[in-house]
């Protein structure tokens, strides 16, 4: 086919398990970002497994000027969040040519440091109830949060600052009515705050044009929203990112490549949110220490922080293998690439 012409739709119903291109395992890949001075820098692990899978610049930013027609077709072989599988090209084309092009890279050192970007990433996980992290969390250069990051009443443990909110149009919604009984009434909106968006399905490009337009949701789930008010007036368009396809992609096949790819129910299988901000971290961070991921010891503690006076369950659900990441995470911290909060070693 002629290159400027996309492809026709390929359907998730034709696979019984994820489809394996020969393309499958090759990413965009963009200038080595930053001076990279840090010796204690991740990117200079010894580990041979970790060398082997990590890319320090595979393309982390989706933007009109690394988009095309071409592109379009190459990502349509893939199922959302990882490409636009049965997406509609005038659904998404448009709006992907709305977005800037962002500055990189996404951190810069501190002035007057060492060079060196220190980052906390923060999940929402139970072991942070009562941990008193909050601190150390916030000594960090940078600190990452997602989902329902609650942090009013929780600051003793949690911490009080955000450099980098990363979301979806589902989790910044859906966050506020599940994390309302906690207090919860906004994301994260620090001044100068970074927000970076993983656009999973077709209502985040759907919210995208209307965050960049500033009108409100012309079509879908959020229709007459204005998307614009979820950041309480710190949306910026020089601080807000998109993950790529092919960054979304990578964290799945390099690291948590979940068997139930290989299920019929594959389409709905990728990693957390939580991953995905932690996996932004190590390739926008030279140091990483992780709060509130999931341990081996994840029984001893609620589903939530935010849940104090209950002691609820974490649930697995089919769409997110939670052994994988915390069996990944566990090894990331014993290989020294990332610090993992964790309350009792195993
Ligand atoms: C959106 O707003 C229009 C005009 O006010 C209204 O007719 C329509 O029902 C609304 N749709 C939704 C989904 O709220
Ligand atoms: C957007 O953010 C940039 C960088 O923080 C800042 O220089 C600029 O003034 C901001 N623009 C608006 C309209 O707030
Ligand atoms: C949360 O932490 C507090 C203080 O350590 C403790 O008393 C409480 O039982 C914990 N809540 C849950 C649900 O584990």
């Amino acid at each position: 086919p002629h290159p400027e012409t996309p492809i026709p739709v390929i359907k998730k119903s034709s696979f019984n398990k994820s489809p394996q291109w020969n393309f499958e395992d090759i990413y965009n890949l963009d200038a080595l970002r930053g001076s990279r001075v840090c010796v204690q820098s991740l990117r200079n692990s010894k580990d041979k497994t970790f060398q082997k899978a990590f890319l320090p610049n595979v393309r982390m930013f989706l933007h009109k000027e690394n988009f095309n027609t071409r592109e379009w077709n190459r990502l349509s072989h893939f199922n959302n969040p990882f490409g636009f599988m049965e997406m509609d090209y005038n659904d998404v084309m448009p709006v992907v040519k709305l977005i800037p092009k962002p500055k990189e890279p996404l951190l810069d050192p501190k002035p007057g440091g060492d060079g060196c970007v220190r980052c906390a990433v923060v999940g929402t996980a139970g072991i942070l109830n009562g941990s008193k992290m909050g601190a150390e969390i916030d000594a960090h250069d940078y600190v990452f949060r997602m989902n329902g990051a609650v942090i009013k009443g929780y600051e003793e443990d949690v911490g009080t600052r955000t450099s980098v909110y990363v979301h979806t149009a589902h989790s910044i919604t859906a966050s506020l009515i599940l994390f309302k009984k906690y207090g919860y009434k906004s994301a994260p909106h620090d001044e100068g705050i970074i927000y970076v968006l993983i656009p999973e399905g077709l209502r985040d490009f759907q919210w995208l044009n209307s965050v960049i337009k500033g009108e409100k949701v012309s079509s879908g789930q959020y229709k007459n929203r204005t998307a614009r008010n979820y950041y309480s007036g710190q949306y910026n368009e020089s601080r807000f990112y998109v993950l790529h396809q092919d960054f979304l992609r990578y964290v799945r096949n390099r690291f948590l490549k979940s068997p139930n790819l290989n299920k019929r129910f594959w389409p709905i299988v990728r990693p957390t949110n939580g991953a995905f901000t932690l996996f932004l971290a190590l390739h926008a961070c030279d140091t990483v220490s992780a709060y509130g991921f999931i341990t081996d010891d994840y029984k001893k503690y609620s589903n939530y922080y935010a849940e104090k006076h209950l002691k609820s369950r974490v649930i697995f659900f089919a769409n997110h293998d939670l052994v994988q990441e915390k069996n990944l995470w566990k090894y990331l911290h014993d290989k020294n690439i990332l610090k993992l909060y964790q309350r009792s070693v195993s």
